[in-house]
């Protein structure tokens, strides 16, 4: 299927149909709970500490939040990045608690991290990021997202995939639902954080799994979730 078509498709409401058969057929072959290591790092970044005050209220950011899907050429600093990836999962109790719920507190979803200098994932504990690549996937993700403009206009994409096999094993099938409901509370932390930060982003479901598991070369057990370009608004 063409890109063009599947957008066609996500805007005029029928690619729900499309997500739920291919999430249908996620969870029936799990891998191995423990599979949660990422092979070879380049290099470890310790995150600037997140700041846990802002200057809006959140009833000022809910009001402002709007999907933006068009950005300035103005990157974002390793400040806000930081502050991004712990709004989406950072530990925030002694027992690993972290800012997003999660059924069972088991943690299934791994962020990654895609700006022009490098691939990240985010390792929530100590509030690092492993570097994975130090090229610019952004034209091969933007090719993986159907040609999704904000994707490549973007000067960071966020990656929210699972590991649906560490929240089944508790809950076996209902763990699916558990999986994809924690992967929009941890999206929405990201777009409100966005928007308290006054930048703004647009959470994208239209993509090819694969595509964009082989681009940015995940472990076999992880599934990217959403896609969420973030940047300065152009709109
Ligand atoms: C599950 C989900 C998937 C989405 N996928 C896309 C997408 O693939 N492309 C896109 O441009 N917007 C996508 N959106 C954004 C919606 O189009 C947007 O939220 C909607 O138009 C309402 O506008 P607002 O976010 O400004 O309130 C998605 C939103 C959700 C919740």
């Amino acid at each position: 299927m063409r890109g063009s078509q599947v957008r066609r498709m996500y805007h005029s409401g029928l690619a729900l149909v499309v997500g739920l058969v291919a999430c249908t057929g996620r969870p029936t072959t799990p891998p191995d709970a423990d599979s949660s290591a990422v092979p070879g790092p380049v290099e470890m970044v310790d995150l600037p500490a997140p700041r846990s005050q802002g200057a809006v209220s959140l009833e000022e950011t809910l009001l402002a939040r709007r999907s933006v899907r068009a950005f300035t050429d103005q990157g974002l600093t390793l400040v806000e990045l930081s502050q991004l990836l712990w709004a989406t999962q950072g530990i925030t109790a002694d027992w690993g608690g972290r800012t997003a719920p999660s059924a069972g507190a088991l943690y299934p979803l791994e962020v990654y991290l895609v700006t022009p200098d490098a691939l990240y994932h985010y390792l929530p504990e100590g509030h690092r990021a492993e570097v994975l690549s130090d090229e610019d996937l952004r034209i091969e993700l933007t090719r993986a997202a159907l040609d999704e403009p904000a994707v490549y206009g973007a000067p960071a994409v966020f990656v929210i995939t699972a590991v649906y096999a560490r929240t089944a094993a508790k809950y076996g099938e209902r763990g699916e639902r558990y999986v994809h409901l924690e992967a929009g509370h941890a999206a929405q932390n990201l777009l409100l954080q966005a928007g308290a930060l006054g930048l703004a982003g647009v959470p994208i479901g239209a993509f090819s799994d694969d595509d964009v598991a082989r681009v940015l070369d995940l472990p076999p057990d992880r599934v990217p979730l959403y896609l969420i370009p973030i940047g300065h608004s152009a709109e």
